[in-house]
This record gives structure tokens, sequence and C-alpha cells, in this order.
């Protein structure tokens, strides 16, 4: 594997070797010193055309601590705005000697598209509504961190699966670990095509609840949104948030994993997004050792 496209493209054991190397580099980032010189003369590009607060600062994060070069690339700042291609802009970034790119695009299959037309290794940060590849990865790392195993597990995703990238990436990541998967959410926010994926639906949120070890619930996308078919905030809130007097009347202590950004109040309140069933910073924390882990597997294969 010389890029990190989606979960699609990885099998089991590639999952296995990641979260190995990540258990190495948890260890190291919790050392007083905490830099390793693994990619000291490795250049790495994280380019964004779309928003990012914990994916951005992660990877960067785990670059330094691996002793990469790093550039920066905002779309917001750049000649992007004066109309530049998208492989334009990478190739002038990559004639600057860089050896790996990290974008995060809105367009589905963008990450794809440029790993057939440059040469850098590129690790997908977010494609459109497409995938979310290290974002599933720590998500199951954390599951595994949390209850000792994910094959086995029931873990019900809920919300807003349609435009969600952290949801199709999820779905494959826990699928290919023996993880039992439903989606729970209303009929205007799941695609037609779900079940073909393996997972079942559950349209009724307590019911999912009682099934579930893992709750994962998702932001409501309203940026991706036609607002025509979608129930108002208060009913999705009404339907499908989760808030502790429900999570109380369980008669087990699930967990409860947030990919962020938050919708406080929306799809999950703070009293149960700061509780200690969340494991929403953990999620954050393990981020930066899978993107260390994933960045220093891709760079054994940069020539
Ligand atoms: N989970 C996630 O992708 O968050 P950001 O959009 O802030 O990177």
């Amino acid at each position: 594997v010389r890029h990190l496209l989606g979960i699609k493209y990885l099998n089991e054991a590639d999952i296995e070797l990641i979260f190995e190397t990540a258990d190495n580099f948890k260890e190291v980032i919790n050392r007083p010193i905490k830099k390793v010189p693994s990619l000291r003369d490795i250049t790495i590009a994280n380019i964004f055309f779309e928003s990012s607060t914990r994916t951005k600062l992660s990877f960067e994060l785990a670059e330094k601590r691996l002793s990469a070069d790093v550039i920066n690339f905002s779309a917001s700042q750049s000649s992007v705005k004066k109309g530049e291609t998208l492989i334009d802009t990478v190739n002038n970034i990559l004639s600057m000697k860089v050896d790996m790119v990290v974008m995060r695009h809105p367009n589905p299959g963008a990450g794809i598209f440029l790993s057939k037309h440059v040469e850098a290794a590129i690790i997908n940060a977010g494609d459109g509504a497409h995938e979310h590849p290290t974002q599933a990865l720590l998500d199951s790392y954390s599951i595994r961190e949390k209850l000792g195993d994910v094959a086995g597990k029931k873990v019900v995703i809920v919300g807003d699966i349609l435009h969600s990238r952290v949801a199709l990436s999820n779905i494959f990541a826990l699928k290919l670990q023996g993880a039992q998967v439903k989606v729970c959410g209303p009929g205007t926010l799941l695609p037609k095509y779900i079940e073909s994926l393996g997972v079942e639906v559950e349209t009724d949120l307590r019911t999912a609840l009682d099934w579930c070890d893992v709750a994962n619930m998702l932001r409501i996308q309203k940026e991706r949104l036609d607002i025509s078919y979608f129930p108002t905030t208060r009913e999705y809130t009404q339907q499908f948030g989760v808030n502790k007097a429900l999570l109380d009347d369980l008669d087990k202590e699930i967990v409860i994993m947030h990919p962020g950004p938050i919708n406080r109040g929306v799809e999950i309140t703070s009293d149960v997004a700061d509780s200690k069933q969340s494991i929403i910073l953990n999620q954050v924390e393990n981020g930066v050792a899978i993107r260390m882990a994933v960045m220093y597997l891709l760079a054994s294969k940069i020539k």
C-alpha cells in the first residue's frame, strides 16, 4: 500500500499493523521527550481545501513528533482563490521536493484522483461524503483500548449517515475487524445502499442503544444538507439525540463516541459528551499515535 486513500483498500492485517505501530508511538508520546527521528528526511504537505480542527492539528503534531519537515496549505489563503486547479496546486507544492501529501477536499475521490497524477504518497484526510480513513482507524483503536477488542462488539452509528465520510470508513473498518454494526437515523439521512454494506438499519434510537456496546454519535452536517428534506433540529434531537436520562434508563453502561465537532444539545447533550461514559477526548488523543503510525508505515515505501 503506497497511499492511504480509504479503509476500502485495507485488509484486517493492515489495520492490525497500524494499531501495533500506534501502540509503540503512544508510548513514545507519553514520555517526557516525545519526539523520534523516524521521518527526519521526509517532507510532508498538509493541504486542506475544507476546514478542520482535529485532523489538521493532529496530523501536524504527528509529523512534528516524527521529526518530519512540515508545510501547511489552506485553500482559503491560496491561489486556489484565483482559479488554480488541484493538479497545478499540488504539482507546484511537490516541485519543492515534498514526499507526502495529507489532503482534505470536499469532492469524493479527490485523493484517488491525485494519487494517479502525482508521485507523492497521498493520505486522505477526508474527501467529501466518501471516506475519512484515519478517523475510522482512531475510532476502532479507541474502542479496542476501552473494551479490549473490536471483534464481536456491537456498534451503532447514529445520525447523518448519508453525508458522513466518518460513517462509511467506520463501517468498513469495524466490519473488517469482526464487529457487528447497525446504523440509526432518520430515513432521509440514510443512503439507499446502506444494507448492501452488511449493516442493519434501526430507526428507533432506544432499541439501538439497548442493543449496542458503543454508540458513535455523528454531527448533523448542516453544510451538506438540502434543508427541505431534513427533520427540524428540534425533531431530530427529540428522536435521535442522546441525553443523560436516556442513558441512565439503560440496564448497562455503553461507550459514547463522537468524531467532533459536536453540536452540543443537538445529537448529544453536554452532560453526556463530558461524562465518564464518553471517550471523545480519548479519540482525539489517539489520533496523534494513529497518524504517526500511518505516516511511518507509508514513509517506509518512499524510495
Ligand atoms: N473529526 C474531524 O474530522 O474533525 P475536524 O473536521 O475538526 O478535522
